[in-house]
């Protein structure tokens, strides 16, 4: 699983310096397709349950499954890349939320918490612990900075499959769940409201934003469990 994790890793990092005002979703779908295609990789939510994209873009308000298009970035959007791929029967999965250009205050401290709180969610990935630990972990993290967590979209374990049991709900309490167990791999994925939790799906199907028109941000890596504790493999 290293291997289909550290092409997405790569191409999450390419797709860093590609994001900047003037720039397209659809053109940011294109370069992951793309560059995937180079690694021997296919894009994994293109055509999973009927997605019609490689990328998931969701900005602003945009929790998660945001449909590339034609829209141009603009300074102080903050735009979720969500990309995953499969290669040779495994799966990588791994999402973040980058500022376009210089944002506000409380955009860049929604995603800094975002992102703290999916890496003291990994810190809970620990073999003896229980998987609500890391639901606790992150919500405990981002309630007390005065943030929302989703509850109708979660983590999931990842392997042979894009989407593998158990689900990982961003919210729990602690002590709870399976044992973590070494040999598990865990795409695990804060997502996070600036103002309420509630959340709707748009009549396209997918784009899922929040009811309040409250910021959302997004991160996520694919983590094995090891007995040494958690690995991320989601980096390059
Ligand atoms: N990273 C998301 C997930 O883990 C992306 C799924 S988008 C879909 O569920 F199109 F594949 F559904
Ligand atoms: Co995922």
């Amino acid at each position: 699983m290293k291997v289909p994790c550290r092409i997405v890793a790569e191409i999450l990092e390419l797709l860093k310096s590609e994001v900047k005002p003037g720039v397209t979703t659809l053109v940011l779908d294109e370069f992951a397709e793309r560059h995937a295609a180079k690694r021997g990789a296919k894009p994994a939510f293109k055509g999973y349950n009927g997605y019609p994209y490689a990328l998931c873009c969701s900005l602003n308000d945009q929790v998660v499954h945001g449909m590339p298009n034609g829209r141009e970035l603009i300074e102080g959007d903050i735009l979720s890349l969500d990309f995953g791929v499969i290669r040779d029967g495994f799966y990588g999965d791994a999402a973040l939320t980058l500022p376009v250009g210089p944002v506000s205050k409380a955009a860049e401290r929604l995603i800094r918490v975002t992102e703290e709180s999916l890496y003291v969610a990994i810190d809970a990935a620990q073999p003896t612990n229980r998987l609500f630990d890391i639901s606790h972990a992150v919500q405990s993290y981002v309630e007390a900075r005065g943030f929302s967590v989703v509850r109708d979209f979660v983590g999931h374990g990842i392997g042979k499959s894009l989407h593998e049991s158990p689900q990982i709900p961003n919210f729990g309490p602690p002590g709870r769940g399976v044992r973590l167990k070494p040999g598990m791999v865990l795409a695990i994925e804060p997502m996070i409201n600036e103002k309420g939790p509630e959340v709707k799906v748009l009549a396209d199907g997918w784009t899922a934003v929040t009811c309040d028109k409250g910021l959302s941000a997004h991160f996520e890596h694919t983590v094995a469990i090891t007995e040494h504790g958690p690995e991320i493999l989601t980096i390059q």
